[in-house]
This record gives structure tokens, C-alpha cells and sequence, in this order.
């Protein structure tokens, strides 16, 4: 139902041929290779990402806030502009569409779904169920309710009916769930120990898997991980985790490496060994909340690690997607989780592209 208002509200697709806000020099004599809408390889700034991204067959995607959209115009038109896919950055989350038993709250989740269809963006579905110890104590994860369950039997319950309805409301605008979110410990390389795991095991998760898999047959389904990106202790427990609950007959196909690079992110051969590994165990992988804060707070440094993340992924055929978490640096989740300002993004506080904005658009622009 939500989908028929969905598919009607949108049917433009707009700004697709403003390349945002550069300034920089008109292009020499290099002929043309492929023209898309004006987009002109050859000569990168007369490209968007998106179009970009799009001769790649790759999602450039970012995440959305639904506040912002109706908040600065500015940060509408860019994300409809440069980018082929949104994530919802809190929408779908359980505390966001359920944060009572039996009380459903879709008004953000609705918007961010209608702004994607309206300017032709798949959506990640981020994230069906996100139990994590850690995160639970920096944020509300799981609705109170959940941790009140009184048995084993009513929270698996819970769970069944919360995957069930945010499934079944927008399985034919989203193209790829989040189905686990962060299920190992985030510092460390065990199983995560939460409310969850601990109370009804590794079962939960594959129960996850085949239950939104016959809920949306289409959909690719993904675990959603953080610092995993690097060769090491939690990627081996990442395979192990995935390679046991594939076992136990959970229908996994790909793997999300959320990419939030604190203090510089990992280099071309780290992560193009990791996404390797994925491809060699026949999953997809993605990219999927990628901010980078450089060591030196250097613009070129930035730069340079963001053309080394999107060189990676074009290296691994399994490589689906690289989404950013946020789109300008005046609004990013890192300024409230470090205490201070971060410039993660590909965008400044005015929506300027930065130097990482010019890197990632050489690295999509080359030939194919
Ligand atoms: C963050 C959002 O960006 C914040 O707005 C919210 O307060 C907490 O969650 N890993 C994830 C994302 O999987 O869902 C988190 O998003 C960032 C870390």
C-alpha cells in the first residue's frame, strides 16, 4: 500500500545534470568518451557522482535525514544530485518506527522512502535489528520494551513482529536490508554479548535472515559491520560468524563494512584484501556508512584515503556500494559522538565539494 503512494508521489527526477557548486577550471582538449546527460567522463567536472557511479553499475549512496530535507533546501537538491542511493540514517531503526509496543510511527521513515523513489534512489534498509552492547550504551538501540520482554518466548516475538512490519511496509522500495547490525563486540573480536545473543543464542539471526528473505524474496541480505574493514582478528571473526550462521541455513549475501574511518582509513591493499575474502567466499560487499577524519586533518590527506576506499571497491567485482554516513560536514553523526568537529564528509559545512568531492569523482570518472 505504502508502495502504490510511494511510486505515485514521485516521478521526477531532478537537478540531474547540475554538477554541485565547482568552480573549478573548464576542461582542456581531452575528447569525450561517453556522454550521460552532459556528463562527460573524459572531463570529470561536467560529471555528477551519481552519474559517475552509474557507468560503473555501482550505488554512490548516502545517508538521509528527513529533518533536513524539509530544513535547507541545499541539502535536498545535492543529495538528489550526486547520489543513486540513501540510507535511511535513523528512520527505520526499530526505536524510530515502534518506540512503544504496538505504536507505529512511519512518518520519517515514509518521508525518507518517498524522497528516494521521487528521485529515482534505491534505499539499503538500515537496520532491521541493531542489539549491540556498546552502541546500546551510547544510543537507544532497542525500544525499552524489548529489554522488558518477561521470557525467551515474547522477545523472539518481539522481534518477529518488528521485522515483519517494517519488511512487509517498505520491501518494494528497498533493495537491500541491514538484516543484523553489529554482531560482533565493537572493540574486540567475540560474538557480542547483548540482550539478544544472550538470551536466545545465534539463533536469532538466522531466524532474522530467512524470516525477512520470505518477506522480501528480492531483497539482497546483508550483515552490517563495524571495524572489520581492516585484515585481522575481527575479520577472521566475521567470516567465522558469517560462515556458521550460513550454515545454519541463513540466507546471507553480502557483507557491510560500515567504513567510519576515525583516524584514517585503511589502505588500498587492506581493504581490497578484505573485500577480497568476501568475493572468494561468494558475497557481496559494500560500503556502508563511510566517513573519514585524516590523521593530520589535512584536506589532501582526506582526499587521498577517500580515492584509495573508492579504488578498492572498483577493484572487487563484488563490490555493489560505497554509501556515506551524511552528506555535508555541517551535519554528521561524528561531531556529537567525538565532542568536536570532524569534517568527515565529501562536502564542507556550505556545501563547497573538498578536495575528497575531486578525488572520488577522478577515481569514478576513469575509463572503464
Ligand atoms: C548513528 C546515527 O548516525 C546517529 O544519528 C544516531 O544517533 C546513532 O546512530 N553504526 C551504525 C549506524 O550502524 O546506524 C550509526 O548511526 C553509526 C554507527
Amino acid at each position: 500500500m505504502v508502495a502504490a503512494v510511494l511510486v505515485l508521489s514521485g516521478a521526477c527526477r531532478d537537478s540531474e545534470s547540475a554538477s554541485v557548486g565547482d568552480t573549478e577550471a573548464t576542461p582542456g582538449s581531452a575528447a569525450p568518451t561517453t556522454t550521460v546527460d552532459g556528463c562527460e567522463p573524459s572531463v570529470p567536472s561536467t560529471c555528477t557522482l551519481r552519474q559517475l557511479a552509474d557507468r560503473h553499475g555501482l550505488l554512490i549512496g548516502a545517508a538521509l535525514r528527513p529533518d533536513l530535507v524539509g530544513e535547507d533546501p541545499e541539502y535536498g537538491e545535492v543529495l538528489a544530485a550526486e547520489f543513486n542511493s540513501v540510507t535511511p540514517e535513523n528512520a527505520y531503526k526499530w526505536p524510530s518506527t515502534e518506540p512503544e509496543r504496538g505504536v507505529y510511527t512511519w512518518d520519517d521513515a515514509d518521508a525518507t522512502a518517498e524522497f528516494a523513489v521521487g528521485h529515482d534512489q534505491a534505499i539499503r534498509g538500515h537496520t532491521l535489528v541493531w542489539p549491540n552492547s556498546f552502541s546500546a550504551q551510547q544510543y537507544e538501540i532497542l525500544p525499552a520494551y524489548v529489554g522488558d520482554a518477561p521470557d525467551p518466548e515474547t522477545l523472539q516475538q518481539y522481534v518477529d513482529e518488528h521485522i515483519e512490519a517494517v519488511v512487509n511496509r517498505y520491501a518494494d522500495v528497498t533493495d537491500r536490508w541491514d538484516v543484523v547490525n553489529e554482531p560482533l563486540s565493537t572493540i574486540g573480536a567475540q560474538v557480542d554479548a547483548n540482550l539478544l545473543t544472550d538470551t536466545l543464542g545465534e539463533e536469532w539471526m538466522v531466524r532474522a535472515f530467512q524470516q525477512t528473505r520470505a518477506l522480501d524474496p528480492d531483497a539482497a541480505l546483508y550483515v552490517n559491520e563495524i571495524l572489520a574493514e581492516r585484515p585481522g582478528e575481527k575479520h577472521d571473526a566475521l567470516i567465522a560468524l558469517v560462515g556458521r550462521l550460513l550454515e545454519a541455513g541463513a540466507p546471507i549475501d553480502g557483507v557491510g563494512l560500515q567504513g567510519h574511518f576515525l583516524s584514517g582509513a585503511p589502505s588500498f591493499d587492506e581493504l581490497t584484501a578484505v573485500m577480497q575474502d568476501w568475493e572468494d567466499l561468494g558475497l557481496e560487499v559494500a560500503v556502508t556508512e563511510l566517513d573519514i577524519v585524516a590523521p593530520d586533518g589535512e584536506p589532501a590527506t582526506q582526499a587521498q584515503m577517500y580515492a584509495d576506499v573508492f579504488s578498492s571497491c572498483l577493484a572487487v567485482a563484488a563490490c555493489r556500494e560505497i554509501t556515506l554516513w551524511g552528506v555535508t560536514d555541517a551535519h554528521t553523526w561524528l561531531n556529537d559522538f567525538l565532542g568536536e568537529e570532524s569534517d568527515p564528509l565529501l562536502f564542507d559545512a556550505e556545501y563547497r565539494p573538498k578536495p575528497a568531492y575531486r578525488a572520488v569523482r577522478e577515481v569514478l570518472a576513469a575509463e572503464l
